[in-house]
């Protein structure tokens, strides 16, 4: 049976441009007093400052929080839920990569709803954010990869237990304005876009894909193929800027139902223990759990194969699917300069160490193949000698 796409709750403004509008829609959602959320390296990337501009040239005033983190932690988000209530703003505008974005909404949820952050974790079912009074959060992307601005919820480290948990918080404006990507350096730019790939791959690949997310995905999968290259050789080309952009808004739409599996239930942990960034923990995975996906679900990853450029024949085996997958996501690897995880984790055998911890972590529950430690071993393994 197919599974219900949740679609998104959040409105999208896309296009290039685009930020110049941010005053004028904190002025249409009723906003005199505003929160601003992002981190030091948007700030000296003098993308703030335009906004700001923005936003200030409506009539609208800020008050700053520039203490982002990475893999934000929950005091974080708290200091800037308690700055925003001590300045009595009646709105946040969160600026930069997910992190941001993710500790703008965990701020926005408390505005009205008393912190601790660890009250509204997902896992909590019983205690859901009050909605009925928040205050609206415009979340303006300035990295093309983690699709925060579609789905309808914050990623935040729960330091206590040392693990991600999820907010739920849906964003009243995302702004895409890929004109914002341009200055992104080389190795940011492949490692948010190597997260795109893995939201859209994960969720076509998903035993809980349905015929909306598939549509999406493809695009997503398609759109990353034909332009991540182009964008790692020229920074500024903007039609590719865009392309890799919409894709990353599309990737993350297609996570709504599906889910992520494989490489983001690795990912996830890895990223914890080895302080990866989330694009690099995710996609290192990624070749090896296609090719494992292969025996079980061949059409869809010979699909995903193809979108990306690979060539599969058509007499091609599982085995022989799963291989050229492999291949065709490490040359992509190669050309664009994805970190190797060799170079990141001291040896093989720290690396091993982990398992344990995945499998408590990770039920796999949307795997189109099941997956037993000895596999996510055998993943590991071979991810590390690539
Ligand atoms: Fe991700």
């Amino acid at each position: 049976m197919p599974s219900v796409f949740l679609g998104s709750r959040n409105p999208i403004l896309f296009g290039c441009g685009t930020s110049k509008l941010t005053g004028e829609k904190l002025k249409e959602f009723g906003c005199k007093k505003v929160l601003v959320v992002y981190d030091k390296g948007v700030k000296a990337a003098g993308i703030v400052d335009k906004i700001l501009g923005y936003i200030h040239d409506a009539g609208i005033e800020t008050v700053c929080f520039d203490r982002v983190l990475p893999d934000p932690p929950d005091y974080i988000c708290e200091e800037a839920g308690a700055l925003g209530v001590a300045e009595k703003v009646d709105g946040v505008v969160a600026i930069g990569g997910g992190s941001s974005l993710d500790t703008g909404k965990a701020a926005k949820v408390l505005l009205t709803n008393p912190p601790p952050i660890s009250r509204y974790f997902l896992k909590h079912e019983d205690i859901v954010p009050d909605e009925s009074n928040m205050k609206p959060i415009i979340v303006i992307p300035t990295t093309a990869g983690t699709g925060s601005e579609a789905t309808p919820g914050g990623v935040i480290t729960d330091t206590k237990n040392n693990c991600k948990q999820n907010v739920p918080c849906a964003t009243n404006l995302g702004i895409v304005d890929p004109e914002l990507t341009l200055g992104l350096p080389p190795a940011v730019t492949v490692t948010t876009a190597i997260d795109a790939l893995c939201h859209c791959v994960e969720a076509y690949t998903s035993k809980e894909n349905n015929r909306i997310s598939d549509v999406l995905a493809k695009e997503a999968i398609y759109l990353i193929g034909q332009n991540l290259r182009k964008v790692i050789q020229d920074g500024s080309d903007l039609k590719a800027r865009e392309n890799v952009q919409m894709a990353a808004t599309l990737a993350g739409l297609s996570i709504m139902g599906p889910f992520c599996n494989i490489p983001h239930e690795i990912g996830l942990v890895l990223g914890m223990i080895f302080h990866l960034p989330h694009g690099i923990a995710c996609g290192i995975t990624l070749p090896e759990a296609l090719e494992y996906l292969a025996p079980a679900i061949p059409e869809r990853i010979k699909t995903v194969t193809q979108l990306l450029g690979g060539k599969v024949p058509d007499d091609a085996c599982p085995e022989e699917i799963g291989r050229i997958a492999y291949n065709t996501v490490r040359s992509l690897y190669d050309d664009v300069g994805m970190p190797k995880l060799k170079d990141l984790v001291k040896s093989k055998e720290e690396l091993v160490a982990a398992v344990p911890e995945i499998m408590d972590y990770s039920p796999f529950e949307f795997s189109a193949r099941p997956v037993t430690a000895e596999d996510v071993k055998a993943i590991l393994e071979k991810a590390y000698n690539a």
